[in-house]
C-alpha cells in the first residue's frame, strides 16, 4: 500500500480526492497547509505528497523547500490553477517531481500519480551488490560468485563512486537493471531519485515527450505543458533501458544532453539545463548497430564510457547452484507448503541447459517448480521438457510394443509425468496429443505400414486410418 499526503487548503479538493482514491493500494491523509504537512511528514513517511501552491499560510513552494531539507528523496507533486511556466520552471528547480493544473483531469491525475508512486517505489527497492551466499536478508540481492560477476560487483562498485555515464549490456535477463539499480543505490546520487524510461516499450513520437517534456499546442493532443524524465531527475539518475531501440532523431536529442546538459521541450525553444547522471542499458550488439548506421557513434562513445558486460548464465554455471538457492528462499517466502531441497540430478540437469532466458528464465523454472512439485524436493520431472525432456524419456523409454503388462510401472510413470507437463501447459490435452504423436511414432517403426502400425498401436486397421485423417498426420509421413 502506498501513502498519499495531500496539502491543500480547499476543502473541496479535499474530498475529491477522497473520492478519487478510495483504493485499498493507496492511503490518503490531508493537510490543510503547509505548516500542518509539514509537522505530519516525519511521522506518517509518505511515498508521494500533492500538494498546492496557492496556499494561505507558507506557500507550496516555500513548503517544497522545506520538504527538500527535510527528506530530498520525497516525491512531491504540485497543482497550480495558474498555469506559468515560471511556477513550473521554479517548482522543478527545487526538485518538484511534477506539476498538475487545476482544475484536473481525473484520468490524467491518476496516470500522473500512479507514475510518481511507481518512481517512489522503484527508488525504495534496496539492492545490495554483495555476493549474496548465506546472508538471512536476501531480498532483491545480486547473487553471483562467479570470476565474471565479481568483475561486475567491482565495476558497480567503482560506477557507484563516480558519477561516469555507465552502458550495461548483456542478454536478455543476465540482471542488467539490477545492476543499474545497484549502481544508483550505492552511489553519491542516492539520496536523489532514481526515474527509468524503457525505450522500446514507449512509441516513438511519445518518448521524446516523455524524455523531454513538451511544451502546450507542441503537437495535436499536447494540451497541457508537460515536463519531461530529465527534467524530472534533475540531480538525479535517470536509466534508460532498451537503448538499442532509439530512433536516430532521440539519439540526437539525447547525445545533446550528454555533450551541453541542455535540451529543450518539444516544440519549445528555451535551452533547459539539467544535471542528471545516465545509466544506460541494451540487449542489442550496440557495436553492430553502429556498423549497420542504425546507432550513432557518438552517441556510442559517450554513452560507453564505462562499459558493463553482464555474463550470460551458460558462461558462470557456477553461479547456478547459488541461484537456485536463493530462488527457493525467495520463493519459499511466498508459498506456505513448499519443497525444501533439489532431488538428485537436478542441478546438473540445469548446468547442462543453455538458458538461452538466463537468470529470469531460471528463477521463472524455479517459480514453476515449486508450484508443480508434489514432494519435500523438486524433482527432474517438476522441469519443463526443453531442460529435462530428453533425459527423462530417454533414461528409461518403456517399450510399449512389448508385452504392456510387464511395463505398467512405466507406463504409470510416463502417465504422471505428461499431467506433469499438461499442468504447466493448459493449452495442451493429452490424450489427443499423446495418441497423435503414438500414431507417428507407429508409423515410423513399421516404415508407414499401416498393418504394422495398427497392430503395434493394438487398434484395427481402419481406426488406425480415422486417426491418420483426424490429425492431419499422412502428409508428415509420407515426405519421410
Ligand atoms: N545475479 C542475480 N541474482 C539474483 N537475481 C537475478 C540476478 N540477475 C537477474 N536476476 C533476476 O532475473 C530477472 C531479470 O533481471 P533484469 O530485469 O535485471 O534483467 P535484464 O538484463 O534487464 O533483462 P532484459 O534485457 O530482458 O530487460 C529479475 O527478476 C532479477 O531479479
Ligand atoms: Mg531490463
Amino acid at each position: 500500500m502506498s501513502k498519499l499526503l495531500l496539502i491543500d487548503d480547499e476543502a473541496d479538493v479535499q474530498y475529491s480526492f477522497q473520492r478519487i482514491f478510495d483504493s485499498p493500494e493507496i492511503e490518503l491523509t490531508t493537510a490543510s497547509s503547509g505548516e500542518e504537512g509539514l509537522k505530519l511528514i516525519p511521522r506518517l513517511k509518505p511515498d508521494l505528497v500533492v500538494m498546492d501552491v496557492r496556499m494561505g499560510g507558507m506557500t507550496g513552494l516555500e513548503t517544497l523547500r522545506r520538504i527538500r531539507q527535510m527528506d530530498s528523496r520525497l516525491l512531491v507533486i504540485l497543482m497550480t490553477a495558474y498555469g506559468t511556466t515560471q511556477t513550473a520552471i521554479e517548482a522543478m528547480k527545487l526538485g518538484a517531481y511534477d506539476y498538475l493544473l487545476k482544475p484536473f483531469d481525473v484520468p490524467k491525475l491518476k496516470e500522473i500519480i500512479a507514475g510518481a508512486l511507481k518512481a517512489a517505489n522503484d527508488m525504495r527497492q534496496v539492492v545490495s551488490y554483495q555476493p549474496l551466499l548465506e546472508k538471512e536478508d536476501y531480498e532483491l540481492g545480486i547473487v553471483g560468485r562467479s570470476e565474471p560477476m565479481q568483475q561486475v560487483f567491482k565495476l558497480i562498485g567503482q560506477l557507484a563512486a563516480s558519477d561516469a555515464t555507465a552502458l550495461i549490456t548483456g542478454e536478455s535477463g543476465t540482471g542488467k537493471e539490477l545492476v543499474a539499480r545497484a549502481i544508483y543505490h550505492h552511489g553519491n546520487r542516492s539520496q536523489q531519485s532514481f526515474l527509468a524510461v524503457n525505450c522500446a516499450a514507449i512509441p516513438e513520437q511519445l518518448l521524446e515527450s516523455e524524455l523531454f517534456g513538451h511544451e502546450r499546442g507542441a503537437f495535436t493532443g499536447a494540451t497541457m505543458q508537460r515536463i519531461g524524465k530529465f527534467e524530472q531527475c534533475h540531480r538525479g539518475t535517470l536509466f534508460l533501458d532498451e537503448i538499442g531501440d532509439m530512433t536516430p532523431a532521440t539519439q540526437t536529442k539525447i547525445l545533446r544532453v550528454l555533450q551541453s546538459g541542455t535540451f529543450e521541450r518539444v516544440g519549445g525553444n528555451q535551452p533547459i539545463e539539467v544535471n542528471v547522471r545516465i545509466i544506460a542499458a541494451t540487449n542489442r550488439p550496440l557495436e553492430e548497430a553502429v556498423a549497420k548506421r542504425q546507432f550513432r557513434e557518438d552517441l556510442f562513445y559517450r554513452l560507453n564510457v564505462v562499459r558493463v558486460q553482464m555474463p550470460a548464465l551458460r558462461d558462470r554455471k557456477a553461479d547456478i547452484r547459488l541461484l537456485v538457492n536463493y530462488f527457493f528462499k525467495k520463493f519459499g517466502r511466498e508459498q506456505q507448503q513448499h519443497p525444501k531441497s533439489v532431488g538428485p540430478g537436478v542441478i546438473k540437469l540445469l548446468e547442462k541447459y543453455h538458458w538461452p532466458g538466463n537468470v529470469r528464465e531460471l528463477e521463472n523454472v524455479i517459480r514453476r517448480a515449486l508450484v508443480v512439485a508434489k514432494g519435500d524436493a523438486i524433482l527432474i520431472s517438476d522441469l519443463p521438457a526443453e531442460i529435462a525432456g530428453d533425459n527423462s524419456s530417454s533414461g528409461a523409454p518403456p517399450a510399449v510394443s512389448d508385452s504392456a503388462h510387464g511395463h505398467s510401472g512405466d507406463i504409470q510413470g510416463l502417465a504422471r509425468q505428461l499431467f506433469q507437463w499438461a499442468r504447466k501447459d493448459p493449452k495442451l490435452k493429452v490424450i489427443p496429443a499423446v495418441e497423435r504423436e503414438l500414431v507417428i511414432q507407429a508409423l515410423k517403426e513399421s516404415n508407414g505400414n499401416q498393418v504394422h502400425a495398427a497392430k503395434l498401436l493394438g487398434i484395427t486397421r481402419a481406426t488406425l486410418r480415422k486417426r491418420i485423417g483426424k490429425f492431419g498426420i499422412q502428409r508428415e509421413l509420407t515426405i519421410q
